[in-house]
């Protein structure tokens, strides 16, 4: 349901780089999968903040495909988290008439998590009014390269049409606001391609702790940019 007090310009699709947890954790003395369990708790608030306010699709940097070279522990952890969870928390998402969508290279992970993943994504509602899109060891380079290869293969010439078509977040409009949390300013790898004029929005804030409020910050902060995509 839509919130009647949204603000007038909305993105309709949000990219969201959640940095931070590691460092949110550390201020707590407490383990990096601390901070992400931290991060997952305020990554599904705000899926729910963004449906009500009437955006359509929310795209979350879960895990890099840098990010498979960290340590074994914390990547276990991490997928542990989408084990959960992939196997309680997207039913609710579902009820809420919300589609869940994976973006990136699952070959690596442990078949278990490929098959939640996948599920989640086949068992989606269809025509939901909202997309939770997980980029999930995803990287723009790798998305870039796959999509020129299967072009070549097809012996295909490609425009921006045909080429969109081939990149993992095919069907999806391209972002009109990414956020990044944690106090960076680079993209690092996230929707490169698709970013060409999205507006960027860079907070110190740790991720676990960017809640609604925050979020509303961003939003507000984008509804006042003059969005002129090269004209004058
Ligand atoms: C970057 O912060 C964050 C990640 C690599 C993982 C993000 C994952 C989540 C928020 C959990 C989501 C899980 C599900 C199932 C949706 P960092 O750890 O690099 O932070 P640091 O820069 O402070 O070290």
């Amino acid at each position: 349901m839509k919130d009647s007090s949204a603000p007038e310009k909305l993105p309709v699709h949000v990219g969201l780089i959640m940095d931070g947890n590691g460092r949110w954790a550390k201020k707590r003395r407490m383990p990096r999968s601390f901070g992400h369990n931290a991060g997952m708790n305020a990554m599904i608030k705000l899926a729910e903040h963004a449906q009500s306010l009437g955006v359509k699709y929310l795209t979350v940097y879960t895990l890099s495909t840098e990010n498979l070279s960290r340590p074994k522990e914390e990547l276990e952890a991490l997928f542990g988290l989408f084990r959960s969870y992939f196997s309680k928390n997207v039913k609710k998402l579902y009820k809420q008439n919300a589609a869940v969508k994976i973006v990136g290279d699952l070959s690596p992970l442990p078949d278990d998590v490929v098959k939640l993943l996948k599920d989640g994504e086949s068992g989606s509602p269809v025509g939901a009014e909202f997309t939770l899109i997980f980029a999930i060891n995803y990287g723009s380079r790798p998305e870039i390269l796959r999509a020129v290869n299967l072009a070549v293969e097809r012996g295909e010439k490609v425009d921006e049409k045909s080429f969109g078509a081939l990149l993992f977040t095919s069907g999806v409009p391209d972002p009109d606001l990414i956020i990044r949390t944690g106090g960076e300013i680079r993209l690092s790898n996230f929707l490169t391609y698709q970013a060409a004029y999205a507006e960027l929005y860079f907070t110190d804030v740790l991720f676990p702790d960017f809640d609604g409020k925050e979020f509303d910050k961003a939003i507000a902060d984008y509804a006042k940019r003059d969005r002129r995509f090269g004209k004058v």
